[in-house]
């Protein structure tokens, strides 16, 4: 090895070093992690809290993970529970997350993990790569976590440290193979998933998208955007498409006993499978008429008002018609009382329609 050689092996060192001391102190507690004194002593986590935890915190804050984590393992505590489950509960103890696909995956992965590995989690980036919903992210989070395997993790907020710490030029996505690289060297190979954890805690809670607190950074000695004064520039991103805005019909029916008509979604495309009230065809790119062409009957149907919701690729605007008091209906569905509503598949979307529907009583 050249003195350069040598001299970068000790930067990168130093850097593992100053984060995993800095996570020593500051971890932060949540539910699926086993704190950093005790994994000194040898305790890890269960594969199966943190395969759960790493499928809802795709596309989902921590805040509102850790409540439905906990609902999950108090349901389902082991994988051979889950496994066990019936589909249509696991949908319903997943409504309000979105993305539902990954509640109908999740269910297929831990039926293959109970038939196929024992109930045993396998432990490699590869293997992992093969179970339904379980991408590049999270088979590495997964690998390193909860099986200690020296592979690089990269989510936003560690994006966000590496690029700035690098100051590097491209754009993500584009730049995450670069940036892949340099985590895979300068990870500790030893407490690969502390590292990684303390990546993202360090991004979450420092090195944060707007006014990062530089001045406490643990590994603003070498960091490349604190020495240019320039960190909050990074990452580059790619600018995003403009998200249209569709729209369409939605419509309550109450009964005499004030509980609400609910049919099911087809089984295929957005929402498939989940719960709501009767509505038109609208999709992302697609709108459906705002009136009431396209309700299941013709009646005197009274106007509650606009729901908007936002999804991946759009915003959505349903204009809300309510009517009460009919007690035969001639479409497929079901009556449910108000208080019943929670417990069932509904998503977010159709919990604002209901929502605007009983405000406007
Ligand atoms: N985001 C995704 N996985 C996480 C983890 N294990 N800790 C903190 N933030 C995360």
């Amino acid at each position: 090895m050249n003195s350069t050689e040598v001299s970068k092996q000790k930067e990168t060192r130093a850097f593992a070093h100053r984060l995993l001391a800095w996570y020593d102190v500051h971890a932060r507690a949540m539910p699926w992690r086993v704190p950093p004194e005790d994994h000194a002593q040898g305790v890890r986590a269960a594969p199966y809290h943190i395969w759960l935890s790493e499928v809802m915190l795709q596309q989902t804050q921590v805040a509102t993970v850790k409540e439905y984590f906990l609902k999950f393992i108090k349901k389902w505590p082991t994988v051979f529970d889950l496994a066990a489950s019936d589909q249509e509960d696991v949908l319903k103890a997943w409504a309000g997350l979105g993305y539902y696909s990954r509640a109908r995956n999740l269910k297929k992965c831990a039926d293959i993990v109970v038939a196929q590995h024992q109930g045993k989690f396998p432990q490699t980036f590869e293997e992992l790569k093969k179970l339904p919903g379980i991408g590049d992210y999270t088979a590495s989070a997964i690998a390193s976590i909860a099986f200690d395997q020296a592979v690089a993790v990269l989510d936003g907020n560690v994006e966000r440290v590496m690029a700035r710490h690098e100051r590097i030029e491209t754009t993500f996505p584009a730049a995450k193979s670069e940036t892949k690289v340099i985590l895979a060297e300068i990870l500790d190979t030893e407490r690969p998933g502390e590292f990684a954890q303390a990546t993202m805690d360090l991004g979450a809670t420092i090195c944060t998208p707007k006014r990062p607190a530089c001045s406490l950074c643990p590994i603003n000695d070498d960091c490349l955007g604190f020495k240019y004064g320039d960190a909050e520039l990074f990452p580059y991103k790619k600018p995003k498409a403009v998200k249209p805005t569709r729209k369409g019909a939605a419509f309550v029916i109450l009964n005499e006993n004030d509980e609400i008509f609910l049919c099911k979604r087809p089984e295929a495309g957005l929402l498939a499978g989940m719960t709501q009230v009767p509505t038109n065809d609208w999709n992302s790119n697609q709108d459906g008429s705002t009136d009431t062409t396209d309700a299941p009957f013709q009646t005197d149907w009274e106007n509650a008002g606009i729901a908007k919701h936002t999804f991946t690729h759009f915003h959505l605007e349903l204009n809300v018609w309510k009517i009460s008091g009919i007690n035969e209906l001639s479409i497929e569905g079901w009556w449910s009382g108000v208080e019943q509503v929670s417990q069932e598949a509904i998503p977010t979307v159709m919990q604002k329609v209901i929502q605007k529907a009983l405000q406007s009583v």
